[in-house]
C-alpha cells in the first residue's frame, strides 16, 4: 500500500513570522504538529514523535513525525516515522522498548522498540468508522518503522477507541504489559492486559469523573513515590479532556489513586463533588466546579500531556502540546504550526494530607554533552523592597528563551505584576498578576500581541495559590510565543501562548497599591 509520504512534499512556504518561532520549545520545521507520542528514551537520545501532517500546516494526514534530542530542550527533526496511507491515520500512542523481546520483533540482545498506535480507519479500509490499536516496530533505535502485519491488534468496534499508553507493570504474579486507552465520547479510561503486546486482554475501565464534558483523550498511568517515600506509592491517572477543561477547551486533569494492575481505585480526595461538572451551560456554576478537580495546568495552552517510557533514573518527565483545539488550525504563524510544552518532571508531594503533583521545567540535563548551551546569568538580586514602584528587569536576547525566577513576600501590596513583552510605553504586554486579597494568580494575555486571528485566543486565567510562609515563588519562562509559570514550586503551572506584535522584549516587577518585599530575583537566558 502506498503511503501519504509517496505524494510530492509542497516547497515550504515564506517565513513570515519566524519572530514567534521558539527557541527551546520543539517546533515542526515547515508543518503542523499536535500530540506528543511515543516518548521514549533509548541508548541516550530522548525520542518524540508527534501527530504530524506532513503536506500542511493545519490538521490532517496524520502521521508520525520524529526528533531526538539529549537535552529536553534542543530538538532534531528527523523523516516521517510512521506515515498515514489509504487506509488508516495514524492517530496518538506510545513506545515501549521490548527489553525482553516478548513481541519477537527484536533478539534478546537487540530489543525492538514498539509503538502502540491507534488506527482512525478510512473509507478504503475494511474496518472503515472505526478506531483500533496497532503496532509497529524499529530495529535500529527508533528512525526507521515496520508496521506489524497482523494488525489491528485491539479492536472493540468503536469509532472513539484511541490513544493507548502502554508501560510494563510488575505486580505480585509477575510482569505484563497494561495499556490504558479511552473511550473518548463515554468519558471512560479502559484498561487491557498483554503478555507480548499483540494480543490483549479487558482488565476494566474509569470514568465518568471530575471534568467529563468533553471527549477523553490521551490517557497515562504510573507509580510515584510521595515525597520520595518508597513505601508511600500512590498512582497518578492522567486524563486530556476537550472541551470542557478549566481555562475553557483542552487541558489535562489527573486523579491519584491505586493500581492493583488490573483496576484504578481513586483516592476520595481526588474526586470533586459530583454536581456542576456535566451542567457547564450554568457556566458559574460549572467553572466552580472545575475549580475542584485537578489540573496539570491551568493556562489555555497544555493539551496531551503524557509521560516518556524508559526515562533514566526513574524520572516521569512529560511533555504536552501547547495549544487548545479551540483555536489551534488558526495560530498566525507560517510554514510551521504550533508547538511543543517544555518537558517537566512529575513528583508526588502531600498537601494537607493529600498526595498532589508538582512539575519542574528540565531546563538542564547533566548527561547531555557540553556542546549544547546552557542557561546564562543576566541578573540575580537579594532583598529589597518595591512600594507602589516598577523595577525593569533584563530585556530577552532575540532568539533566547528567559527564566524569570522570583520569590517575594507580598506585604501590604494589593498585587505583585510582571508585565512580560511590555512595550515602552507600558500600554501593551502580557501581564502574570498576584492579587493578594483572591489569593489567585492570574495571567492575563488580553493586551499580549495579535489576538485577533480567533475569536476566543484573547483570555484571562487564573488559579488559586496559597502563599507559603507569606511568600510567593516563581520560575516563569518565556520563549518567543510563550509563558509557562510554575508557582510555589510547581503546585501551580499555567501555559500560555502569546504573539506580541512588538520586538520589544522588556520586562517589569511592579508593586501595586502597598509594598512587597523581593526576596530574589534571578534571570537567566537559554538559546
Ligand atoms: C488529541 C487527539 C487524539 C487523537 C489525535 C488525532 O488531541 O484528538 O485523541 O489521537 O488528537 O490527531
Amino acid at each position: 500500500m502506498s503511503s501519504c509520504l509517496d505524494a510530492a512534499r509542497p516547497e515550504a512556504a515564506q517565513a513570515g513570522t519566524s519572530r514567534f518561532r521558539p527557541a527551546i520549545h520543539f517546533t515542526a520545521r515547515d508543518t503542523w504538529l499536535n500530540d506528543p507520542n511515543g516518548l521514549v528514551f533509548y541508548d541516550g537520545l530522548y525520542h518524540l514523535f508527534f501527530q504530524n501532517n506532513p503536506f500542511g500546516n493545519v490538521w490532517g494526514n496524520m502521521s508520525w513525525g520524529h526528533a531526538t534530542s539529549r537535552d529536553l530542550l534542543h530538538w532534531t527533526e528527523h523523516p516521517v516515522a510512521i506515515a498515514c496511507d489509504e487506509a488508516e491515520d495514524i492517530f496518538s500512542g506510545s513506545v515501549v522498548v521490548d527489553h525482553g523481546n516478548t513481541s519477537g520483533f527484536g533478539t534478546a540482545d537487540a530489543p525492538a522498540l514498539v509503538a502502540i498506535y491507534t488506527s482512525a480507519y478510512k473509507d478504503a479500509s475494511e474496518h472503515s468508522g472505526t478506531q483500533a490499536q496497532s503496532l509497529a516496530y524499529s530495529t535500529d533505535a527508533g528512525m526507521t518503522w515496520r508496521k506489524y502485519e497482523g494488525n489491528p491488534v485491539l479492536t472493540r468496534n468503536s469509532a472513539n477507541f484511541r490513544d493507548p499508553k502502554v508501560f510494563r507493570y510488575q505486580g505480585d504474579q509477575g510482569a505484563c504489559w497494561v495499556m490504558v486507552a479511552v473511550e473518548a465520547h463515554h468519558q471512560k479510561v479502559v484498561f487491557y492486559r498483554s503478555e507480548d503486546l499483540k494480543s490483549w486482554d479487558f482488565l476494566s475501565d474509569f470514568g465518568p469523573a471530575n471534568a467529563d464534558a468533553g471527549d477523553w483523550e490521551c490517557p497515562d498511568l504510573f507509580p510515584l513515590a510521595v515525597d520520595g517515600d518508597p513505601d508511600n506509592i500512590k498512582w497518578v491517572l492522567i486524563v486530556n479532556v476537550n472541551p470542557g477543561a478549566v481555562a475553557g477547551g483542552s487541558g489535562g486533569q489527573y486523579f491519584i489513586g491505586d493500581f492493583d494492575g488490573a483496576r484504578f481505585l481513586p483516592d476520595a480526595g481526588s474526586l470533586a463533588a459530583p454536581t456542576g461538572l456535566t451542567s457547564l451551560q450554568d457556566p458559574k456554576a460549572g467553572s466552580a466546579a472545575l475549580q475542584q478537580c485537578l489540573w496539570l495546568d491551568w493556562g489555555r495552552d497544555c493539551y496531551a500531556s503524557v509521560s516518556f517510557s524508559n526515562a533514566p533514573h526513574d524520572r516521569r518527565i512529560i511533555i504536552g502540546w501547547m495549544n487548545n483545539w479551540e483555536y489551534a488550525n488558526h495560530l498566525p504563524t507560517a510554514p510551521w504550526r504550533s508547538s511543543m510544552t517544555l518537558a517537566r518532571e512529575l513528583c508526588l508531594t502531600a498537601v494537607n494530607g493529600s498526595a498532589r503533583l508538582i512539575q519542574q521545567p528540565v531546563l538542564a540535563e547533566p548527561c547531555a554533552g557540553e556542546d549544547l548551551p546552557t542557561a546564562k546569568d543576566q541578573m540575580s538580586a537579594g532583598s529589597f523592597e518595591l512600594r507602589n514602584s516598577a523595577l525593569q528587569l533584563p530585556d530577552a536576547v532575540p532568539g533566547s528563551a528567559q527564566i524569570i525566577e522570583a520569590e517575594i513576600l507580598p506585604g501590604s501590596a494589593e498585587r505583585c505584576d510582571f508585565q512580560l513583552f511590555a512595550s515602552s510605553d507600558g500600554s501593551k504586554g502580557t501581564i502574570l498578576s498576584y492579587n493578594t486579597s483572591s489569593a489567585q494568580l492570574i495571567l492575563d494575555r488580553r493586551q499580549s500581541g495579535n489576538t485577533g486571528f480567533h475569536g476566543k485566543f484573547a483570555s484571562v486565567e487564573s488559579a488559586p495559590v496559597e502563599l507559603e510562609d507569606g511568600v510567593l515563588k516563581l520560575v516563569i519562562i518565556v520563549d518567543h510565543s510563550s509563558v509557562e509559570v510554575f508557582a510555589q514550586g510547581g503546585k501551580v503551572v499555567m501555559t500560555d501562548l502569546i504573539f506580541p506584535e512588538t520586538e520589544n522584549r522588556e520586562n517589569w516587577l511592579s508593586a501595586v497599591e502597598g509594598s512587597a518585599t523581593i526576596l530574589k530575583l534571578a534571570v537567566s537566558t537559554l538559546t
